[in-house]
């Protein structure tokens, strides 16, 4: 897989910028903090796991700018990159969870002298980096047994190499499937409002050599009457301890959709991506977004001047709509709270 979404090169964040896919390939590097809140709220460096990574290295590029000695005053200022980071983007909670797994380096280690921890914090960014390159591969690999020789899958949004370190969530089952040979097509929603299976998925998937289509997203009901679809996969930003699954605003449209056509579902994300603490969907925040981005595309006004806009980012796809979660410890089928404590034992 040769797409290196984000990097930790010469104590800086290197990341593909996103925005100007898939005309450009160009990359970013944020020297410091608020760069790369800027490059995480435009949507340059999106995608669950890969907001894991990019907070993980946020707080690196935080931490480097601290001079003191004084644990009580590093602690305070750490807390401060934390919330800085954190204030970002409120629905992947990989985001959240990366920045806990760095918090408790500082707490783990409360006498360790200022030098010493930036030293540990290296090695818990570089770590939160080289898991989720891993996990996404046993995603992969675990999601591809379901797919059958012959069948046509469909997604939303990007779940993929871009969304995470460097391979995929719902896209690496779809890597997978074709390294074991399977023969297969797929359906890429185009995503309004920002076009993340335009410009993302069909790109990724072209530069893989998937066989992909590319539909607006109002072209599914369709397809699954015709019985043109096999079996739907998606990514999740969060999932509550009951199963419901938030992800790309239009993920919820297909779930229905599919179980009224006896479509299987499936939400493909790493254990970094449930929030245990919240017991349902209806408790994960949902990010709303810049009406701009309802009343233009590509830049250009579609939309009378003035218009009122909704514009949630993100939807949540209740647990009885998903016929199972694939995760690195493999598939939860019919999601429960039950089934997911057991996943964190
Ligand atoms: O707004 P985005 O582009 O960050 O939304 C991303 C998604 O909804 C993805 O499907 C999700 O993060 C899973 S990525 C493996």
């Amino acid at each position: 897989m040769s797409i290196p979404t984000i990097q930790w090169v010469s104590g800086a964040v290197r990341i593909i910028d996103q925005r100007k896919l898939p005309n450009q390939l160009k990359f970013l590097t944020c020297k410091d903090t608020k760069a790369l809140w800027s490059a995480i709220k435009t949507l340059a460096v999106r995608g669950a796991p890969a907001l894991g990574a990019a907070a993980a290295f946020g707080v690196l590029l935080g931490i480097k700018r601290i001079k003191t000695q004084n644990r009580k005053v590093f602690d305070k200022e750490l807390k401060k990159i934390c919330n800085y980071i954190g204030s970002s983007r409120p629905t992947a909670v990989n985001l959240f969870n990366a920045l806990s797994d760095m918090e408790d380096v500082a707490l783990k280690n409360p006498s360790a002298s200022v030098d010493a921890l930036k030293k540990k914090f290296k090695v818990k960014a570089m770590g939160i980096f080289n898991h989720d390159k891993k996990v996404c591969r046993q995603m992969g690999a675990n999601g591809a047994k379901l797919v059958k020789d012959g069948q046509t899958l469909m997604t939303i949004c990007n779940a993929g190499a871009l969304a995470t370190v460097d391979y995929g969530t719902a896209l690496g089952v779809f890597y997978s499937a074709k390294q074991k040979k399977k023969r297969f097509k797929v359906f890429a929603c185009e995503t309004r409002p920002l076009l993340q299976g335009a410009r993302l998925t069909a790109w990724e998937l072209q530069k893989q050599k998937i066989d992909v289509t590319l539909i607006c997203d109002n072209m599914a009901a369709t397809l699954m009457q015709q019985k043109k679809v096999d079996m739907i996969f998606t990514g999740a930003d969060r999932i509550a301890l009951n199963g419901d699954s938030a992800n790309k605003i239009g993920t919820y449209n297909l779930a229905v959709l599919a179980k009224h056509h006896k479509v299987p579902f499936y939400v493909v994300a790493p254990l970094s991506t449930f929030d245990t603490k919240i017991k349902t969907g209806k408790s994960i925040p949902i990010e709303r977004r810049d009406p701009n981005e309802v009343t233009t595309i590509a830049g250009k006004r579609t939309a009378p001047k003035n218009i009122k806009v909704y514009n949630p980012a993100f939807d949540v796809t209740p647990r009885n709509l998903i016929t199972g979660i694939v995760t690195e410890c493999g598939v939860v089928r019919a999601p429960n709270a039950k089934k997911i404590k057991r996943l964190f034992k």
